[in-house]
């Protein structure tokens, strides 16, 4: 016999040798849901282990998980004033641009601050855009976008997650960013976003759930690769630093066929419905959760992502799993 690939498996230092893929803290971001009070820590039910948190509750929370080396977060702001023109949306006082200001006068550069940017948490209808006979406007929702954006900015954030699917958004943004000297804010860009029933935990947490129809006419239609590769390089004609592909376990195709197309950094989105899945199983004693979490995050980076955006990672720095 000539091959005998078994025999790089024989122990674990050549399996160490020869591993392919390998993780580190500094590829993960953990999203945080921020809520108007003080005082708050709501555990989310769907959601084990994820909690609402008020500015204040927040910022010991950050410095909890910074001491283990967990320097970058998303946030998403819940419980804003909610209108048809989702004014709050870019209001300099609304929950996320004060909440980013109260992070970065504590913690500086050593905490990296990416905000999620989409209006559907500030609409009444809970559509990621502005509602016109029942149809998501596209150029006017970019206006709002791009406002939104400069208002993160300008508040202190690093990085801008727009994740509204719009067409057009990324070079909006970039302009009015550019325009105003915010030069060095990037856009990490939700470029290929599907229309997902993995989000399913995440409109409690954020409590944007469509009151009528779906995002159908905005996020992507799961069937569709060729296209999904087409969204991701307009995303980059565009200006965004960063690809995301979302949601990730079952888009693992799709971000390694956008790897093979370029060289900008891809991100992953490992959402919530993917998080709960593997709580709700581990809680039953059906997985190993550790064992579980390890082989997706494997996986992930090996299809192609640098950075990977998860529920998981305060578990897996508390835990030593990494
Ligand atoms: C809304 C938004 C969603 C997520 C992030 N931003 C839900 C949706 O599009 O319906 C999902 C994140 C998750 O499930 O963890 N713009
Ligand atoms: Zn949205």
């Amino acid at each position: 016999m000539v091959h005998r690939p078994r025999r790089l498996r024989k122990n674990p230092v050549v399996r160490e040798m020869v591993a392919e893929t390998r993780l580190s803290k500094d590829m993960f971001i953990y999203p945080y849901f921020i809520v108007p009070g003080k005082n708050v820590i709501h555990p989310l039910e769907a959601m084990p282990g994820i909690s609402h948190f008020s500015e204040d509750t927040l910022l010991s929370d950050v410095e909890k998980g910074l001491k283990l080396g967990v320097n970058k977060i998303m946030l998403f702001g819940v419980g804003d004033e909610k209108s048809e023109d989702a004014a709050s949306a870019y209001h300099d006082h609304s929950l996320v641009p004060s909440a980013v200001r109260l992070l970065k006068k504590n913690f500086g550069d050593d905490l990296y601050i990416v905000t999620d940017v989409c209006v559907c948490s500030y609409t009444t209808h809970g559509h990621c855009g502005i509602l016109k006979d029942d149809y998501v406007q596209n150029d006017p929702t970019v206006e709002v976008i791009a406002k939104m954006g400069l208002t993160h900015a300008q508040a202190g954030a690093d990085m801008l997650a727009p994740s509204d699917m719009m067409d057009g958004r990324i070079a909006a943004m970039r302009q009015l960013l550019d325009g105003q000297g915010f030069v060095n804010t990037a856009i990490m860009s939700h470029a290929t976003k599907f229309a997902s029933a993995y989000y399913g935990p995440f409109r409690e947490a954020a409590d944007c759930a469509p009151s009528k129809g779906d995002r159908k006419a905005y996020q992507m239609d799961f069937r569709n690769g060729n296209e999904a590769l087409r969204e991701a390089l307009l995303d980059e004609s565009e200006g965004a630093d960063v690809l995301m592909v979302k949601p990730a376990l079952a888009y693992l195709d799709v971000m390694h066929n956008l790897k093979q197309h370029t060289d900008l950094p891809i991100a992953c989105y490992n959402v919530s419905g993917e998080y709960s899945m593997v709580k709700a199983a581990a809680q039953r004693g059906w997985i190993d959760e550790q064992k579980v979490v390890m082989e997706t995050m494997h996986a992930f980076a090996r299809a192609g992502a640098s950075i990977i955006t998860t529920y998981h990672i305060r578990d897996m720095v508390e835990k030593n799993w990494l």
